[in-house]
């Protein structure tokens, strides 16, 4: 019987997957623990508003179980010591340093982790890969693992998330599927038994997979490869559309109604973001470059260029229609995170945008309802494309919508929050430089009423 269970990263899988867990097994205690004092602090903060990541209907959960089976804590040893599972859920961004850097994930805090596992191991342990890998990690995990020579004896699985941000409790409440690779070994059998009767709590039984480890790892990397390839076909189509006079919004439509394509994921935008899709793709090219299957890695690497392709024909597209020139202009951002409902900006068209027009010498005005200005920068100085004053001197930043669009050239929409459809574009209208232009990332706001209202408007492939 599992009792207990351990997460190492309180960040935007561990937090709230670990939640969900608690709240649906109220015999097993759970306790999440990261190095990061401050982010702790925030999980454990009496006002859950006040949690580190924004995420509907995270708050309600962490109120109901948090101090009664769930527990944020920065007592790693203690933690490891006491699970029989131990969850790893820390960050393995692209590498920015040695081989395979801009390509690669970068496994030092996996390893970490795996080293501190063994140093503090006295008892059995199964260890579950929650972060995404590249395949044959859990190799690497259990060799650490296993050169304790302590007697303990661990079983390494791998059960990648496939959440969304902004619906992460949706996706964790009922999931398409629960993934669960693990070793053919009879110990291996028990240990992926184990997981799947934590999730048996409240996942149905066939929506249980469960393959050998590989299997488990390469999936994970293949569904974020898939998903962001049809963000990409349909970007592509963009712009093929934006020549011809077809309607992007139409297309996917009637394209989406073939049963075997679907209707989901054919949203024309500016472009993905996310942690998760460029690097994973990255992450598979390096894999198929390392085995010699180029012609593989080759048309992986086109979905992260035709990507880059359509953030850099945004910003080209905004300084063209503006008469060549933004120098001194002010353009108003409205959205930075990478998408509506989460405060996650990893990887956001916005930053791209934003440095680009910057690149022009423009103003930008920026609103997001859920992001500060202190990430916007950090977003922008991370690039070190200039100095961190310049990026300070080029965005302003502000909390209301209607004072960011006061006296600007443009608009152009980052994100698609909800609330953007709902304003009162009259009164915008009225606030701005003519003629006012709107660049519309996300294919949002009705072309018809603006254009009436006065604006000339710009969406994606249309
Ligand atoms: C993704 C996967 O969906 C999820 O299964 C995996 O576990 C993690 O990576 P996430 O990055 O949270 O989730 O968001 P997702 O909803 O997939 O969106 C990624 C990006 O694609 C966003 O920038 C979004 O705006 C963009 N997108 C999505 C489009 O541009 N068009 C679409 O049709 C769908
Ligand atoms: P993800 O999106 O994969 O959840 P995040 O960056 O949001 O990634 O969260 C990962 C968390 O893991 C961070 O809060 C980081 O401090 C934590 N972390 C990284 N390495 C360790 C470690 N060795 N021990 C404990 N926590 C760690």
């Amino acid at each position: 019987m599992i009792t207990k269970i351990c997460c190492i990263g309180a960040g935007y899988v561990g937090g709230p997957t670990m939640a969900v867990i608690a709240q649906k097994c109220p015999n097993i205690q759970v306790t999440v623990v990261d190095l990061n004092v401050e982010r702790i602090q925030a999980w454990n903060d009496d006002n859950t508003n006040n949690i580190p990541i924004y995420e509907p209907g995270l708050p309600q959960i962490v109120t109901e179980v948090r101090g009664e089976n769930l527990f944020f804590s920065t007592e790693v040893d203690k933690a490891i010591d006491e699970a029989q599972i131990i969850f790893i859920s820390v960050n393995t961004p692209t590498k920015t340093y040695g081989k395979g850097k801009g390509m690669a994930a970068d496994l030092k805090y996996i390893e970490l982790c795996a080293r501190q596992i063994a140093k503090v191991a006295k008892s059995d342990k199964i260890v579950v890969e929650k972060s995404t890998l590249p395949v044959r990690t859990a190799e690497a995990i259990k060799s650490i693992l296993d050169s304790t020579g302590n007697g303990v004896q661990f079983q390494i699985l791998s059960n990648p998330e496939f959440l969304a941000e902004g619906t992460a409790i949706e996706d964790l409440l009922n999931p398409d599927r629960i993934l669960i690779g693990g070793d053919t070994s009879v110990e291996g059998q028990k240990a992926i038994q184990a997981l799947v009767d934590v999730y048996s709590n409240w996942v149905r039984p066939e929506k249980i997979l469960t393959t050998n480890v590989w299997s488990s790892e390469l999936s994970k990397l293949t569904a974020n490869a898939f998903l962001a390839q049809r963000i990409s076909s349909i970007n592509a189509m963009s712009e093929l559309c934006e020549k011809t006079g077809a309607d992007v919004n139409e297309v996917a439509k009637a394209i989406g109604m073939d049963s075997r394509i679907g209707p989901k994921f054919l949203k024309a935008s500016v472009g993905f973001g996310g942690s998760c899709f460029q690097k994973d793709i990255l992450n598979l090219v390096y894999i198929a470059k390392s085995y010699g299957l180029n012609e593989v890695a080759d048309y992986w690497e086109q979905v992260i260029i035709m990507n880059e392709h359509q953030k850099n024909r945004f910003s080209s597209n905004i300084v063209k229609t503006l008469y060549n020139t933004v120098a001194d202009k002010k353009i108003a951002f409205l959205g930075w995170a990478f998408k509506k409902d989460t405060n996650d900006t990893r990887e956001s068209a916005a930053i791209f945008v934003a440095n680009d027009l910057i690149n022009e010498q423009a103003k930008i005005m920026v609103y997001d309802p859920k992001v500060s200005r202190k990430k916007i920068l950090s977003d922008l100085n991370y690039l070190e494309t200039r100095m961190p004053e310049e990026n300070e001197n080029s965005i302003v930043t502000f909390d209301n919508p209607y004072l960011t669009c006061e006296k600007a050239h443009a608009i152009a929409i980052l994100t698609e929050w909800d609330e953007f459809r709902k304003y009162d574009w009259q009164k915008i209208y009225k606030s701005m430089q003519k003629p006012a232009f709107i660049f519309d990332g996300r294919n949002i706001l009705n072309k018809a009423e603006l254009e009436e209202i006065g604006f000339i408007y710009r969406g994606i492939g249309v």
